[in-house]
């Protein structure tokens, strides 16, 4: 049957003490509704509409780089999660099937606890929740259930004592046919401790038309909903746990498994090693046999086969080393690629360039790509021998095979085969530091015997 998505994104998040609306607080490098819309996506939606609101600007353009097709609804005044469903009516019209509610805030629901949702619509519940067994229940919404129906969802704020000593949770995922889903709602009042219109009293509204509502239950740490720093905090963790049990699984080695971070879609290959104090942000990925030493920061890079980096190396956006390139400690890599067995091994910069196959970046060596208003490339050929501290002053190029003098700075094109030779020139004078430090140590004298 056909799926359509409604991810809840409008709320402010008061909880969050933050200019940022809540849902662009991010784990593991992706805002919270991305995390919740990649989670609905395995439902292969026909439709997906995010409902935004506060920062709705935002958090529509961040939607929208994410996946252009999206539709936005936008939710004027935060009246509440069931007037929130309300609005994506109209970005729903024309379509028949099941919709299923996220909200933009709980970002781990599996894609396999949405086929068991959908299965128990197919089975014959006409609204299918999705609940959890809290260990501390706290502020979650009760789930009342009566003879194994679900009766209704009761808020925290609503709920007696009796009513709050239940531990089945609401998770907020919600599915059933889309008319449905916005006839029951539009029934729903406002008559709550929070003068909010809540998605919740669907189940209520449906069992006094006569239809029924059930529960499918999945783990706890599905379900966290993310309100405060605090809750992101622990979200944050629970992503990194599941995160390094996956690298494990998938045949990478990590040294010192905590101290690793990876991003939502950090790949590494099998075989390749992760020393401690690793930061991977978004956008890496590292294929089989390579070696990331300790203490490295990497985002929006690619490492092939048997490449190394660090210790203490930073692979900023469009670094792509080829196989067997090696970055080494206190480098940083921008934009720049670095061909198969090329060597850039110690406190160096490499911005906007290319470093030919087998080259080798001597000490120090820097690109000086920006010129205070544009940024310019530096060609690196095969084979090259850059000298230490060399400053190569972009636009330039180095042609394979060529060579520069230690300390020199780059400022025309060298040409294949060549050297390039740009400092002072030293001269070496017998005895003349004896000298010096004479007349040096005799003025010290005469000072310290004045004073
Ligand atoms: C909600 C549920 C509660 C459940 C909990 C699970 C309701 C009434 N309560 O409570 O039963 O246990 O989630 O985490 O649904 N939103 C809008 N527009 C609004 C209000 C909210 O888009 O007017 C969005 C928020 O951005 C958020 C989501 O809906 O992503 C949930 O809203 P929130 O205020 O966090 O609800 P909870 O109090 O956590
Ligand atoms: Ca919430």
């Amino acid at each position: 049957m056909a799926t359509a998505l409604i991810v809840l994104a409008a709320g402010m998040g008061t909880r969050m003490n933050s200019d940022l609306p809540k849902v662009m607080h991010e784990i593991a490098g992706a805002p919270l509704f991305a995390h919740a819309l990649a989670s609905g996506s395995a439902l292969a939606p026909e439709r997906a509409v995010l409902v935004v609101g506060h920062g709705a600007d935002m958090v529509e353009a961040a939607a929208k780089d994410l996946d252009p097709d999206i539709n936005i609804a936008v939710q004027e005044d935060q009246l509440g999660t069931g007037h929130a469903v309300a609005q994506a009516r109209a970005a729903l019209d024309g379509f028949e099937g099941d919709a299923i509610v996220l909200y933009g805030d709980t970002p781990f629901i599996r894609p396999e606890t949405l086929d068991a949702m959908t299965a128990a619509r197919a089975a014959g519940s006409d609204v299918v929740v999705l609940g959890f067994e809290a260990a501390d229940p706290g502020r979650y919404g009760r789930l009342i259930v009566k003879d194994g129906a679900l009766n209704r969802i009761v808020e925290f704020k609503d709920a007696s004592d009796e009513e709050r000593a239940v531990t089945l949770c609401n998770s907020g995922v919600i599915a059933a046919n889309s008319d449905v889903l916005f006839d029951l709602i539009d029934a729903v009042g406002n008559n709550n401790a929070s003068g909010e219109y809540y998605l919740t009293d669907i189940v209520e509204v449906a069992r006094t038309k006569g239809l029924t509502a059930s529960v499918v239950t999945c783990d706890e740490a599905e379900t966290l909903g993310i309100n405060s720093r605090a809750e992101l905090a622990a979200a944050e963790q629970v992503f990194q746990t599941r995160a390094r049990d996956a690298a494990l699984e998938d045949g990478v080695t990590l040294i010192a498994r905590d101290t690793v971070y990876f991003a939502h879609d950090t790949v590494i290959g099998r075989d390749t090693v992760v020393e401690p104090n690793v930061v991977f942000g978004p956008g890496v990925t590292v294929e089989s046999g390579a070696l990331i030493r300790a203490f490295s920061h990497l985002e929006g890079c690619h490492v092939s086969r048997g490449g190394v980096v660090g210790p203490y190396a930073r692979l900023r956006p469009g670094a792509e080393l080829a196989n067997d390139a090696k970055v080494g400690n206190f480098v940083e890599i921008k934009n720049a690629q670095i061909e198969e067995g090329a060597k850039v091994n110690h406190l160096s910069y490499v911005g906007d360039a290319r470093v030919g196959e087998h080259a080798n970046i001597g000490a120090g060596t820097i690109t000086c790509n920006y010129d205070g208003v544009s940024k310019h490339h530096t060609d690196i050929g095969a084979r090259t021998f850059i000298g230490s501290n060399t400053c190569l002053v972009a636009p330039v190029s180095i042609g394979d095979e060529a060579m520069t003098a230690t300390g020199t700075v780059v400022t025309k094109d060298v040409p294949a085969g060549a050297m390039a030779v740009g400092r002072a020139k030293m001269e070496v004078k017998p005895g003349l530091a004896i000298k010096l430090f004479e007349k040096l140590k005799a003025a010290k004298a005469r000072r310290q015997k004045g004073s």
